[in-house]
């Protein structure tokens, strides 16, 4: 197996087989593009999460724009959707194979993007093969839109069609003079939210990297036309701080791709590019989105979305630039790039070199044998969870419970042997560097909360 295949392969099965990861509606054969955090995976995404909260929300932006976060429903009038551009352009140009009956991304199978007459052309002259069968018949090209439809109320007809938002910005558009007059701000200010998008991906999705619904972390600034560029600038960068110094991803790994074909809403747009063992692939974005949003809501609904400049005394519709990140992409990137082997002692240590503030379990403690130790250990364990999420392993031997550790990112680990019953110490193991020392067990937490 190829060498890249072979590390997706072991980041995959750690994840599904250490309560990362689980496939979605795994007993009925599972559901393409579907998956389900487990307990580790539910701490690790919720950790990227406040990570992302605390850096654009509560620390505006790392110091760059005053910044409110709010949470928006995934319903919206309908009406936004056509307003936004969604009902009309956001889709993908699909064919299907004649012969297996499976459908394909034109540009997936073309390698490039362009008008579907032009990739339908190359196709047809390369005789380009279907990836699943091998046969070259494919019907023309159609544009599919991504959006989940369903209907709202008793009935099924076309009116009561209502979409799943496929982006969450749109709650921090409709809502712009909510949130600007609530709270009483003055251009720029930046909104984020956190939450749940969907998308009707047919394509296979590389593990958690497609998924039908996932998870976006967005933040749109509202500026003047004037300030826009330095903006998109700085949000530009701000990506890189986040990825690299918050979420400790290797920057080596992680690249700037302006786009060529701009979506249907963008002035100016980049993608954040992480190195996956499958390629550079997209994870998060700096956008410039002019004032189309603003712009469109306002016509289609007949409502000013215009800022009035109190100094001024102008009005205008705010020009936006949209800071955009995929909390299940950022989660992938961030164990990939965590997965590391290493030969200790004849044997290999698989660790993951999450930062420790992203671990699941920022602490495991293990009594040296159950007997005689266990009343203190638990009683260790009881305290430390109050402060932080800790766990607690009494089987197999020492070793093996430091590799169970070591494989689920666990910085620390805090033995409990025989002279704790007379000392009041415990040993304390980090992660990365193996080395133990030996700290007063009232000393746990606050040593513990200094290296976080
Ligand atoms: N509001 C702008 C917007 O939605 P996007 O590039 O389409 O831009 C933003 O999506 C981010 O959402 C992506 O960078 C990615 O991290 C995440 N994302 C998009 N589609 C996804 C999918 N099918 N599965 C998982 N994450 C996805």
């Amino acid at each position: 197996m190829a060498i890249i295949e072979k590390r997706l392969e072991k980041v995959k099965n750690l994840a599904l087989g250490r309560g990362f990861i689980f496939a979605g509606s795994e007993i009925y054969g599972g559901l393409a593009n579907s998956w389900d955090y487990g307990p580790l995976g539910a701490e690790l995404k919720n950790n990227i999460k406040k990570e992302w909260w605390k850096f654009f929300i509560q620390e505006n932006g790392g110091g760059a724009v005053i910044s409110i976060g709010m949470d928006g429903a995934i319903f919206l009038n309908p009406k936004v959707w056509t307003a936004s551009g969604h009902v009309g352009n956001f889709s993908d140009p699909l064919m299907d194979c004649r012969f297996c009956k499976t459908r394909h991304r034109a540009d997936h199978i073309a390698k490039f993007e362009d008008t579907n007459e032009v990739m339908f052309k190359h196709i047809t002259d390369k005789k380009l093969p279907c990836p699943n069968c091998g046969k070259h018949d494919w019907t023309p090209i159609r544009q599919f839109n991504l959006m989940f439809k369903t209907h709202r109320g008793v009935t099924e007809d076309a009116g009561d069609v209502i979409y799943l938002r496929p982006e969450t910005a749109q709650n921090q558009f409709v809502n712009f003079l909510n949130l600007q007059r609530s709270m009483r701000l003055k251009i720029p200010f930046a909104v984020g939210q956190i939450g749940k998008a969907f998308r009707n991906e047919i394509t296979p999705g590389n593990f958690i990297f497609r998924t039908l619904e996932f998870e976006q972390m967005e933040y749109q600034i509202f500026c003047k036309e004037a300030e826009s560029e330095e903006f998109y600038k700085i949000f530009k960068n701000k990506s890189m701080d986040f990825y690299n110094q918050r979420l400790g991803i290797n920057k080596n790994k992680l690249k700037f791709t302006d786009h060529e074909k701009l979506s249907h809403y963008a002035k100016m747009a980049c993608d954040m590019e992480y190195e996956f063992p499958f390629g550079f692939a997209e994870i998060g974005g700096t956008h410039h989105r002019g004032t189309y949003d603003l712009g469109n809501h306002a016509k289609h609904s007949g409502k000013s979305l215009e800022y009035l400049d109190p100094v001024t005394g102008e009005k205008f519709p705010p020009t936006v630039i949209e800071s955009s990140h995929g909390a299940d992409r950022l989660l992938f990137a961030v164990l990939d790039d965590a997965y590391s082997e290493e030969k200790v002692e004849d044997e290999i240590r698989v660790v993951l070199r999450l930062k420790p503030s992203l671990a699941p379990y920022k602490v495991a403690v293990l009594p040296l044998q159950k007997k005689g130790l266990s009343e203190k250990s638990e009683e260790i364990y009881r305290s430390l969870c109050n402060h932080f999420m800790t766990t607690y392993d009494d089987t197999a031997s020492i070793g093996k419970r430091y590799r169970r550790q070591d494989e689920i990112g666990t910085p620390f680990c805090v033995t409990v042997d025989y002279d704790t019953l007379n000392d009041g110490c415990v040993t304390i193991r980090d992660r990365d560097t193996m080395e133990q020392q030996r700290i007063k067990t009232e000393d746990i937490v606050r040593w513990v909360l200094a290296k976080l």
